[in-house]
C-alpha cells in the first residue's frame, strides 16, 4: 500500500488535509516510520498517481498497510453482543478476524466451525463497517478463468441489515472499484479481479516507463490474460506510455467488462458484448481468445514490446507460446507472475531462463521475486525479463 511519509511536526496538518480530499485509505492506520522522525500515512488505493501538490515535498513509499484495531475492537464487540462471550469463545481462530475490500463490498473466508453463525458475522461486519453494502462468503476461485464463488450473507438496506432474501439489486457483485484514479468496472463471480495487486501494476508501470525511455516511443503492449483490465488501466492512464493495444481473455463475461472499462479508460467506442479478437480501432486489438492461439496468427506475432503474463498458475508452461508475439527487431520485455512452492523457485527461475530468448546485456536474469504467501507452501512471485533483439 502506498504511504505518504511525512515529518512529524506536519503530520496532524497533513491528515487534516488528506481527509478533506479523501485521500486517506478507510480502515487504515498511520504509523511511525523506521526513523521515527516522520509517520506514514495510508494513501487510499483510489487516489491518483500523482497527488495535489500541497503534498510533493513528501515521499510517496510502499509499505504494507497496518489496520485500525479501533474497527477490530468494534467488530468483536458486535459479535459477542450478537452471540455472547461462550459462543465467540470456543470459535477461537476461525472467526474470519481478516477480510478483503472490493468497493462496498466485503469478502469474507468462513471456517466449517462458524459457517452456521454467517447471519451474525454479517451483521457484526456490516456494523463495525459502516461504509459497506453487502458482505459475501467466499468459497475459492472456480476453474481456469480463476472467477469466485461467492455467497450474499448480509446487506445493508437503507439503515436496516438484513441476512435472508437479500433484494437482487443490493446483491448485485457488479462495482466499480477505484485504482490510482480510474474506475474498473469487475465482477468477482464473473470475472478475476484482485484489489491486492496495486503494487505489482504500478511496478509494471516503472518498468513500462523505462522501456519507453530506451526505444523512446511509446509502446506496443500485449496483455493476452487481460481479465477486466486492471494492468491496463494503469498504463493507460499514463500519458505516451501506450501506443498500440492487444488486449484478450479467454472469459467472455471478462472481455464484455473489459470493453465497458476500455470505453472509459480510452474514451472511444468498443463493442457493448463480447467478441473474438479484432481490430476495434487502428491501435486497439481486443476480444476473446486463447492466448496460447495467437501464435498463429501472422498479424500479431513479431509485434508487441511489453508482454503482460499474469496466468499464475500456467506462466512458465505458457512462455513458449506467447514469445512469438514479441517484436524481437529491438529490445522487448516480459512481465510475468508466477506461483511456485518455495523449495521450486530455483528450478522455476532454471525453466524461465531456459524458456527466454537471450536477455538484453546488462540486464539481470530473470529471477522470480516473492510477492506475498499464496498457502502454506505456495509463494505468489513475479519476475521480469529484458529481451535483448535478435541479431
Ligand atoms: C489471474 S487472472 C489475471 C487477469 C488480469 N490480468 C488481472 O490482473 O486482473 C488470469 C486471466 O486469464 C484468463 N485465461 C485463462 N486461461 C486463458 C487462456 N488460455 N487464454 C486467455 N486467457 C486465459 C482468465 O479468464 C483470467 O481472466
Amino acid at each position: 500500500m502506498r504511504h505518504l511519509s511525512v515529518p512529524n511536526q506536519q503530520v496532524e496538518h497533513t491528515l487534516d488535509f488528506m481527509r478533506e480530499q479523501n485521500l486517506l485509505a478507510p480502515g487504515m492506520r498511520v504509523f511511525a516510520a523506521e526513523d521515527n522522525n516522520s509517520r506514514l500515512i495510508p494513501i487510499d488505493s483510489g487516489a491518483a498517481l500523482v497527488l495535489p501538490t500541497e503534498l510533493a515535498d513528501y515521499p510517496i513509499i510502499e509499505h504494507e498497510g497496518r489496520t485500525d484495531e479501533r474497527i477490530d475492537t468494534d467488530w468483536w464487540a458486535h459479535l459477542r453482543n450478537l452471540l455472547g462471550d461462550e459462543i465467540v469463545e470456543s470459535g477461537g481462530e476461525a472467526w474470519p478476524s481478516s477480510h478483503e475490500f472490493f468497493a462496498d463490498m466485503m469478502i469474507v473466508r468462513l471456517e466449517e466451525e462458524v459457517a452456521q453463525y454467517s447471519s451474525e458475522i454479517a451483521t457484526a461486519k456490516l456494523l463495525s463497517h459502516p461504509h459497506i453494502r453487502l458482505v459475501l462468503s467466499d468459497a475459492g476461485v472456480l476453474g481456469e478463468l480463476r472467477i469466485r464463488d461467492l455467497t450474499p450473507i448480509g446487506a445493508r438496506l437503507e439503515d436496516k441489515i438484513v441476512v435472508e432474501q437479500i433484494p437482487e439489486d443490493v446483491a448485485s457483485t457488479r462495482v466499480l472499484v477505484k485504482e490510482s484514479g480510474r474506475s474498473i468496472l469487475c465482477d468477482p463471480t464473473r470475472a478475476y479481479f484482485s484489489t491486492k495487486l496495486q503494487s505489482e501494476r504500478l511496478e509494471t508501470l516503472e518498468l513500462a516507463k523505462e522501456l519507453r525511455s530506451l526505444l523512446d516511443r511509446p509502446l506496443r503492449v500485449c496483455d493476452p490474460f487481460c481479465g477486466v483490465g486492471p494492468a491496463l488501466a494503469t498504463l493507460l492512464g499514463e500519458p505516451d506510455l501506450v501506443g498500440e493495444l492487444l488486449a484478450t481473455d479467454l472469459n467472455p463475461d471478462a472481455v464484455e467488462l473489459l470493453f465497458d472499462n476500455l470505453r472509459r479508460w480510452d474514451r472511444k467506442e468498443y463493442p457493448v458484448g463480447p467478441n473474438p479478437v479484432t481490430n476495434i480501432h487502428h491501435d486497439r486489438i481486443a476480444g476473446l481468445a486463447d492466448a496460447t492461439e495467437l501464435q498463429h496468427n501472422p498479424e500479431l506475432i513479431g509485434s508487441w514490446d511489453l508482454l503482460l503474463v499474469n496466468l499464475p498458475h500456467r506462466t512458465i508452461e505458457f512462455l513458449p507460446a506467447l514469445i512469438p508475439l514479441l517484436d524481437r527487431t529491438n529490445t522487448s520485455m516480459i512481465r510475468g507472475r508466477v506461483i511456485v512452492a518455495e523449495s521450486e523457485i530455483e528450478d522455476a527461475n532454471e525453466a524461465i531462463q531456459n524458456a527466454l530468448p537471450p536477455r538484453l546485456q546488462g540486464t539481470p536474469e530473470p529471477t522470480l521475486k516473492i510477492k506475498r504467501d499464496y498457502s502454506s507452501t505456495l509463494r505468489l512471485c513475479s519476475f521480469e525479463a529484458w529481451i535483448a533483439p535478435a541479431p
